[in-house]
Order: structure tokens, then sequence, then C-alpha cells
């Protein structure tokens, strides 16, 4: 399937590893030119040779972090320096944070605030002008099943990354007269770095090895195991390609099942 995105301008933040790396990497395979952005510069320069390995294409790079309004607003001055306009702006920086509600102060609802939605707001607003300037840029926002189905134990990600879709839902509606179209995928639990450490920490606490913890988080899935970030990003690609153009508002699942409500 040709996505005619070859030759046009992307940024992926979030990049240096996990579904935002893969996504990255789809998309330089697709032709695109590719702008990666993380907050660790030695991740990024790791990530960029990796790329290059894989695609033979460089990918340029910039450190910021989007929990940081003012590392934002240099990554917008960056992007204008490198590129005229963005065809393709991917945020994928978030994560579930697994904590009960009894747990979690005000400063711990404000930190996730600020890394599920804060950041993506910022990225999109910065880099708006950029997306306006393309003929019909694309956003995708990496939102969670989580929002979908919450899961017990991780009710501040939940709320924050079902906020997501309520932004995606909005953004698309209101960029529509931009010719801007904002759509989200929605992975399930995806073996990144993320859940490697998660795992790591899980099995150092409990004294249970590393595979048991794998198998009973696998056991809820109906494919009966985590997906990977390869399998995630084809779908963040398809919603950045011209193949979706009569989409917008969504917030697709790639889940392996789990969430399962009818509407
Ligand atoms: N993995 C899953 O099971 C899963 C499930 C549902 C939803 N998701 C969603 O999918 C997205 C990607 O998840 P992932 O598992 O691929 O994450 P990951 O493996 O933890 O990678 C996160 C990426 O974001 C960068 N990053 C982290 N904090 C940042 C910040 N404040 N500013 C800028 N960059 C930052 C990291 O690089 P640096 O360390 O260099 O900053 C890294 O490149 C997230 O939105 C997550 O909520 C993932």
């Amino acid at each position: 399937m040709y996505l005619g995105i070859d030759g046009e301008i992307a940024l992926v933040v979030g990049a240096s590893e996990g579904i935002g790396y893969e996504s990255a990497k789809a998309l330089l395979e697709e032709g695109a030119d590719v702008l990666i952005c993380s907050r660790n510069a030695d991740n990024l320069k790791r990530a960029a040779a990796s790329l290059k390995q894989a695609t033979g294409r460089d990918a340029r790079w910039f450190a910021a972090d989007v929990t940081r309004a003012e590392d934002v607003q240099k990554l917008r001055a960056w992007v204008e320096r490198e590129t005229a306009h963005l065809d393709i702006l991917v945020s994928a920086v978030g994560g579930s944070h697994r904590a009960l509600f009894e747990a979690l102060d005000d400063a711990a609802w404000l930190a996730n605030y600020e890394f599920n939605v804060l950041g993506t707001v910022r990225v999109i607003r910065e880099l708006l002008a950029a997306l306006r300037r393309a003929p019909a840029a694309r956003i995708v926002i990496l939102g969670a099943a989580g929002a979908r189905m919450p899961y017990p134990n991780q009710v501040v990600s939940n709320v924050h990354k079902a906020g997501l879709i309520a932004l995606v839902k909005t953004l698309g509606a209101e960029f529509h007269k931009y010719n801007i179209r904002v759509n989200s995928v929605s992975p399930g639990r995806t073996m990144t770095g993320f859940w490697t450490k998660r795992i790591a920490g899980m099995s150092s606490a409990q004294g249970v090895p590393p595979e048991k913890i794998i198998e009973e988080f696998s056991h809820e899935i109906p494919m009966e195991r985590f997906g990977k970030p390869e399998e995630i990003a084809p779908m963040v690609v398809f919603l950045a390609s011209h193949k979706s153009s009569y989409m917008t508002c969504q917030s697709i699942l790639v889940d392996g099942g789990i969430s399962r409500g009818l509407i």
C-alpha cells in the first residue's frame, strides 16, 4: 500500500526508544524526512545511529523535556530552523503510573498530568504554526488502552489518558479548518523499556522471576502476550499517512484484544 508520505517532514516526540522509536523508523522506511526528540541527548544520538543503521537514513534530533514549557519553546525554534513546515507530528511521551488512589497526593496528580497531557498539549500548541503551513498535516497522539478500559491500580494515568482522547476529539474538530487531522493510537501492554524496567522492579520487590510477572500480566490479554512496539508503529504510520484521509477525532486500539467494550 502506497502511503504517500515520501518526502514529507515528520517530528516524533518521545522517539529515542519504544513505540516512538519504532514509529520514527517506520516513517523513515516510508520515505519521510524524520526529526526526533526526547529528553536525553545521549539516548537521541544512539537512536539516530540505530535508525541510520536500520534504514540508511538520517534522523535529525533535538533534546527537550515536554514537562518543561521553555524546552518545548526551544523545540519549536529548532523545528523552525530545520524546516519551513511540518506534515506529521507524533507525540509518544507518556506512561502509566501504578498506584492506588489513596497513595496519590496533589503533587502526584499534577506531575502525571504534566507528563501524560500537558506535555502533548504544549508540543501541539508550539508546533501548530508549522503544521498549518503544510497543505494537510496530521497529528497522531499515543493514548492507552487503559483510557478505554480503566485498569485498577493506575487511576491517575487512566484519567489522564482518557483526557487525551477528549483532546484528540476536540482538536480534530477544531483543526479541520486548517486541514489538519488529529487521531490517536491506544496501545495495550507493549514490551518497551517502560515495561522491562517495571517488571525488573516488581521482580526484585516481590522475589518472583520476571517471566512469572509477564505471565500474570499476559493472562488478561486475549492474545495472551504483550505487544511489540513494532506492532503499534504501523497504525501510527497509517494514521499519519494519506491512506487515513477520511479519519479524524479517532482513537484506535492496538491491544491484543484487552479492551472489549462495545462503544
Ligand atoms: N508500553 C506500553 O505498554 C504502553 C501502553 C499504553 C500506552 N503507551 C503509550 O505509548 C507511548 C510510548 O510508550 P513507550 O512504552 O514506548 O514509552 P518508553 O519506552 O518509556 O519511551 C518513552 C520515550 O519518551 C521519551 N520521554 C520520556 N519522558 C519524556 C519527556 N518528559 N519529554 C520528552 N521525551 C520524553 C523517552 O526518552 P528520554 O528518556 O531520552 O526522554 C523515550 O524516547 C506513551 O504515550 C505511553 O503512555 C504505552
